[in-house]
């Protein structure tokens, strides 16, 4: 275990036994009363820590000041998709200093702690959302647009002829089968299990409605509220109806303004489907929804009237480079290929050093970066090596280069680098979404 044991002062005139360290199984009631300081009842946290399957108190950092908790975050391990292959991400959250100890390092301290840890234990990459992105930039974040537009939808979507239907827990496997096949290709998606999926749901405190082929008897937008929520895992849940297959879900948490998106699955080309689930979770609040998806799936909002679009703060940067290169070796080779390369080099501002990913059409690898004086080795047919660019891709650079891929949004990011046609090579456009069910 990692562990740092210093005195300091604490701005009170007295010095402090600090120590900063992972969380145990004892520190957590002291996390989720530190976590109120977030001006939340201990009753929005909870069911974050004590129903997620996937939390061990390990993944909570701390500072603990003559014995009591100053300041916290946690990592929320995931592996993400990235082009459809998979890379492990430590997500940072419930980032939280009490008021008391607040500008005494706690929270940077508690920061670089978790963040080595993550790196260490071979996280490719790390991500956040946050109103705060000066605070977060100082440890390599970068800011990637992810938009979430508010809009209302006409009341008379849906009319038509897809039937639509709250969800029972029975259909759950089948919705997840549906959320696996729709984000398959895409950058941004979690991998999520059964169980995540279903217990994420205490502190969504969502809703999901169905699309089906063929429902009989069925008519458009059957409110949740008439049926029991479907509640997963609980013994004696109420059975599916025997219907054709799924065609679509939408998951989404009801207020009173409007509607929550939190995750839309149909198929783009049957935008049919797709608004008559946007309108049906939308009817509870006159058609008012907020949504964040994926470029492919955007135009279903084009009928609709849009009111407003904000970016969510989600930020990113790299962690560890032998991981990142591991996860791009799925990906990268067999584009540089088609592009016609047989290597290219692509430098990284890592924490502490600067890294350069070198690819082949066989693999990607982490190497140090060469001190700029030194000239790159040249391969054996220089004709077949990209252009190189000596400059370091910033967090933000990178972040956008692999989620979002190189739309237009990242192409001013870069269009000054004499790589920039490498990295459009290496990350063409994505289909990029990271649902707002699985934000932390
Ligand atoms: C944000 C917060 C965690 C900072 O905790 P802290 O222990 O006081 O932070 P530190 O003392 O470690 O400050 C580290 C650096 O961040 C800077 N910083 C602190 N709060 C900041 C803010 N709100 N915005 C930008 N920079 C900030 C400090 O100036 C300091 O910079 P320096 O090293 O150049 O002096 C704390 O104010 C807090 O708990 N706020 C409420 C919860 C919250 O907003 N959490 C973040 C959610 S994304």
């Amino acid at each position: 275990m990692s562990q740092r044991d210093d005195r300091m002062g604490t701005g009170a005139g007295g010095t402090a036994q600090v120590v900063v360290r992972r969380a145990t199984e004892g520190d957590v009631a002291a996390i989720l009363d530190l976590l109120t300081e977030y001006d939340q009842p201990r009753s929005y946290f909870a069911p974050w820590y004590e129903a997620d399957p996937s939390y061990r108190p390990e993944q909570s950092w701390v500072v603990a000041e003559d014995g009591a908790l100053a300041a916290h975050v946690r990592l929320y391990e995931r592996t993400l998709l990235v082009s459809g292959a998979p890379m492990r991400t430590a997500g940072v959250g419930n980032v939280i200093t009490v008021k008391h100890a607040r500008g005494r390092g706690y929270a940077s301290r508690v920061m670089r702690a978790a963040l080595d840890a993550a790196t260490a234990a071979g996280h490719a990459y790390s991500l956040l959302w946050t109103h705060l992105p000066d605070l977060y930039a100082r440890y390599g974040f970068g800011p990637v647009p992810e938009e979430a537009v508010t809009a209302t939808a006409d009341p008379d979507t849906g009319a038509g002829g897809t039937r639509v239907r709250a969800a029972v827990a029975d259909d759950l496997p089948a919705v997840l089968a549906l959320r696996c096949l729709r984000n398959a290709d895409r950058s941004g998606p979690s991998i999520l299990d059964l169980e995540l999926f279903q217990a994420a749901r205490q502190w969504l405190g969502d809703e999901i409605l169905v699309a089906e082929e063929h429902l009989a008897e069925q008519h458009v937008a059957e409110q949740p509220q008439q049926r029991p929520r479907a509640q997963t895992g609980e013994p004696g849940g109420q059975q599916a109806p025997a219907a054709g297959a799924l065609t679509g879900y939408v998951r989404y948490r009801p207020g009173t303004e409007r509607v929550e998106i939190l995750e839309l699955g149909v198929d783009p080309r049957d935008a049919e489907t797709g608004r008559a689930l946007l309108a049906a979770a939308a009817r509870p609040t006159q058609g008012r929804l907020r949504a964040v998806l994926p470029r492919t799936l955007r135009p279903l909002l084009d009928p609709w009237s849009a009111s407003d679009t904000s970016t969510t703060g989600l930020m990113g940067r790299p962690l560890s480079a032998p991981a990142l290169a591991n996860a791009l070796s799925h990906v990268w080779p067999a584009r540089l290929a088609r592009a016609g390369w047989q290597q290219a080099r692509v430098p990284l501002a890592m924490a502490d050093r600067g890294v350069t990913l070198r690819v082949t059409d066989a693999a990607v690898t982490a190497e140090p970066t060469l001190p700029e004086s030194s000239p790159m080795p040249h391969p054996a047919e220089p004709s077949a090596a990209a252009p190189e660019d000596t400059r370091p891709l910033t967090g933000e650079q990178l972040s956008c280069l692999l989620l979002r891929g190189h739309d237009a949004a990242t192409a001013r990011l870069v269009a000054d680098r004499r790589d920039r046609d490498v990295l459009a090579a290496l990350c063409p456009e994505q289909d990029f979404v990271i649902w707002p069910a699985e934000q932390f």
